[in-house]
């Protein structure tokens, strides 16, 4: 199997060309923030807090994650139940990075990436894909660009829809999330040693997809 590592901090543009890059290879993507977000979604619905450790990771021992495609868009199911929209909501989204810190509760999930994996040809992103999921994956990527840019990304994402919301707000969370997530024990979002860096604060998508596949190629 041919797999495609893409690591990186929030907002970098990571589902966004991973998904270009899979469709084009004919490869599945494996979103696996949306795996994490929706065991945060269980605990959220039980009433469980990030810091209730024991009962976090009770919980997310309990349920069952899958995931799914429809047309070719990746949907995660909570015990049968699809969740895909309601993980997208800011406050499970904060509560993730939270849960994300403990590893009985990685454990499940890296278990589940490294079948879909050995199984599948797949373009796989999230924070530790190459230096702990697929440590051997044929390529490793580590996308970024600066927290102003993404927070830019992410402002124009939420004005489109309608929201109305505070730039300087979006970079402050997403400086929080940065830190939880290369800060946290087990983990932590690193460049791997064999990843390619792309930064690409000054690049659009169109140029991160040709970067990309020039890579593969
Ligand atoms: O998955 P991740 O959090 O890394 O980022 P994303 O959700 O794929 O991208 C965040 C936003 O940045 C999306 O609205 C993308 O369309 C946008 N983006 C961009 O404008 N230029 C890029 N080079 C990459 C992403
Ligand atoms: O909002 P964005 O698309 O950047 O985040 P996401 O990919 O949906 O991931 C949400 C959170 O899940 C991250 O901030 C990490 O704390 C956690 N995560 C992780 O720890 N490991 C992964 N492989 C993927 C996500």
């Amino acid at each position: 199997m041919y797999n495609i590592a893409i690591d990186g901090p929030a907002g970098a543009g990571k589902s966004t060309i991973a998904k270009i890059v899979a469709k084009e290879l004919g490869y599945i993507y494996v979103d696996t923030g949306a795996m994490y977000r929706t065991m945060a979604l269980a605990c959220y619905r039980a009433g469980i807090k990030s810091d209730q450790k024991e009962e976090v990771i009770e919980k997310c021992k309990s349920v069952d994650v899958s995931l799914g495609y429809e047309n070719g868009t990746q949907k995660v199911y909570l015990n049968g139940e699809d969740v895909s929209i309601e993980i997208r909501q800011e406050v499970i989204g904060n509560m993730t990075s939270a849960i994300a810190v403990y590893g009985p509760v990685r454990e499940i999930l890296v278990k589940m990436q490294q079948e879909l994996a050995a199984k599948n040809n797949v373009v796989m992103d999230g924070r530790d894909i190459g230096t702990a999921v697929l440590p051997n994956a044929d390529l490793k990527i580590y996308l970024t660009a600066s927290s102003r840019t993404r927070a830019e990304r992410r402002y124009k994402e939420l004005v489109e829809k309608g929201q109305k919301c505070n730039i300087d707000d979006i970079e402050k969370d997403i400086i929080d999330r940065d830190y939880r997530d290369m800060h946290r024990e087990v983990s932590p979002l690193v460049q791997a040693e064999d990843a390619v860096l792309v930064e690409s604060s000054d690049m659009t998508i169109e140029q991160v997809v040709e970067a990309i596949t020039k890579l593969v190629k």
